[in-house]
């Protein structure tokens, strides 16, 4: 066991910046020190998708996919890595099977090497089309457990998941705690028996939201993880990932080898630490999310979820309804049979459970993504949905059984159609296709040039 080495995916680029300031990190904010990442050590770089790619055209007018040639041509020899949600793509809802398999060629054309999928019902059914297109253009098929804890949530549970994914391709599997719940021991039943039953490489992720983080990576390698995910300590820590430096450092004294060059690190640190300033005198990183919630425990909620309602009832005048809806939050997950809370089941759940408490009536007004869970739409969930809530939220109504994808018919035609020369290639066109009305937006601003900005042409005419 001991000078196994253990392999570090740096999240910085992703996850990192999108637990702690939102996704607001620019390209030009990273590429001065991406070579040196490269030189780092790091088994693969976590650089897009997720809430990247969303980012960029709503907020930052950037174009993902050039974000992603840029790093590529800086980042020669690490891996990188995205991730991808199954059947929902970069998106929040379900996508029709041509448009993901051309999104998954051109996220590896244009660089991705590893895919890590998830769905968050674990419902294999999403992540087939994902895994089948991921192999087809040549990129490693990372599949994910989506990791929470319920009365069918049990290891026997996972393990078995764990088989159905080696089934379905996977070349490595990621255990995905989103929530940071799985608390060491856990980590460590759950590692060993999934390594006895598969043998391809697994990869913990886990948040540092509840404090425990780094415990749990110990027990996990100690169970013989293969990957540990961390960010670099300035976008580390809280809702973000255990940090870089001290898993490496602390790995080291335990006898394990991560690969990782010390004085490089102290270095892409350093860079970050200026970058983190600037988010911070500007206050899109907010304090509070570096601060450690172990009542996530308890509830079982992520952290960027319990910021994200704290502000939902802020922007009503209800703060003083906080703790009650936390309460709330796992009597919704069970009446809806145990979701794990992660995108976009995080973000329904949570509403529904604003919904139950400011209306003093639960179900009593359902939001049409909740209704269209209990309709089958985003796939089956772990549990059971309560026949009185489905009585309630679908009074004449029957759930769909099949996947949810095989209703749809292939969009992209429809979509050229609709989007014409606004979309000059493939990539702009999926950028439509994601987001149709923020993506035909950014195209739209991408395409202004001179002769469309409003001006007096006589005025301007020089003679
Ligand atoms: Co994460």
């Amino acid at each position: 066991m001991q000078n196994k080495q253990i392999k570090i995916v740096e999240t910085v680029l992703r996850d990192g910046q999108q637990s702690l300031i939102a996704t607001r990190m620019k390209t030009e904010q990273m590429v001065p020190i991406l070579k040196k990442m490269d030189q780092a050590g790091f088994h693969a770089l976590e650089v897009w998708g997720g809430a990247t790619f969303d980012s960029c055209i709503r907020y930052l007018n950037e174009d993902p996919w050039e974000r992603l040639r840029t790093i590529r041509r800086h980042v020669k020899n690490t891996k990188l890595q995205m991730l991808l949600r199954g059947q929902n793509i970069l998106g929040y809802k379900n996508y029709s099977d041509d448009v993901v398999d051309l999104f998954v060629k051109r996220a590896v054309e244009n660089g991705i090497d590893i895919i890590r999928t998830f769905d968050a019902l674990n419902d294999l059914r999403n992540l087939e089309k994902a895994a089948e297109a991921t192999k087809k253009y040549g990129a490693e098929s990372q599949l994910t457990m989506s990791y929470t804890t319920s009365p069918i949530h049990t290891l026997d549970y996972f393990v078995d998941l764990g088989k159905r994914l080696v089934d379905l391709g996977a070349d490595s599997i990621c255990i995905k705690d989103m929530a940071g719940i799985l608390l060491p021991q856990d980590a460590f039943d759950l590692i060993q028996a999934l390594k006895s039953e598969v043998s391809v490489p697994i990869d913990l992720h886990t948040h540092a939201t509840t404090g425990v983080g780094l415990m749990t990576y110990q027990k996990a390698v100690e169970a013989g993880v293969d990957i540990i995910d961390t960010a670099i300590s300035p976008f580390g820590g809280g809702t973000s990932q255990p940090p870089t430096e001290c898993a490496h450092l602390a790995l080291e004294s335990l006898g394990f080898k991560t690969g990782l060059d010390s004085e490089k690190l102290f270095e892409v640190a350093d860079y970050f630490k200026g970058v983190r300033d600037k988010f911070r005198q500007t206050g899109v990183l907010d304090p509070k999310v570096q601060d450690i919630e172990p009542k996530t425990l308890q509830y079982k909620v992520p952290g960027g979820m319990l910021s994200n309602l704290l502000s939902q009832l802020k922007a009503q005048h209800l703060e003083e309804k906080f703790e009650a809806t936390l309460e709330e939050v796992p009597k919704v997950r069970e009446d809806l049979g145990f979701p794990p809370l992660v995108t976009p089941l995080s973000q329904m759940v949570g509403i529904q459970a604003v919904m139950n408490v400011i209306t003093g009536e639960p179900y009593k007004v359902v939001p049409t993504e909740i209704k269209e869970y209990v309709e089958g739409y985003y796939g089956k969930p772990p549990g059971v949905i309560k026949p009185d809530i489905i009585k309630k939220i679908l009074p004449n109504a029957t759930p769909i059984t099949v996947r949810p994808a095989d209703l749809m018919e292939p969009q992209l035609p429809i979509l050229k159609q609709e989007i014409g020369d606004l979309a000059k290639d493939e990539d702009d066109l999926l950028i439509y296709a994601l987001f149709p009305q923020v993506g035909r937006e950014f195209l739209e601003r991408q395409s202004i040039d001179f002769f469309d900005i409003p001006f007096d042409p006589i005025e301007m005419s020089l003679t």
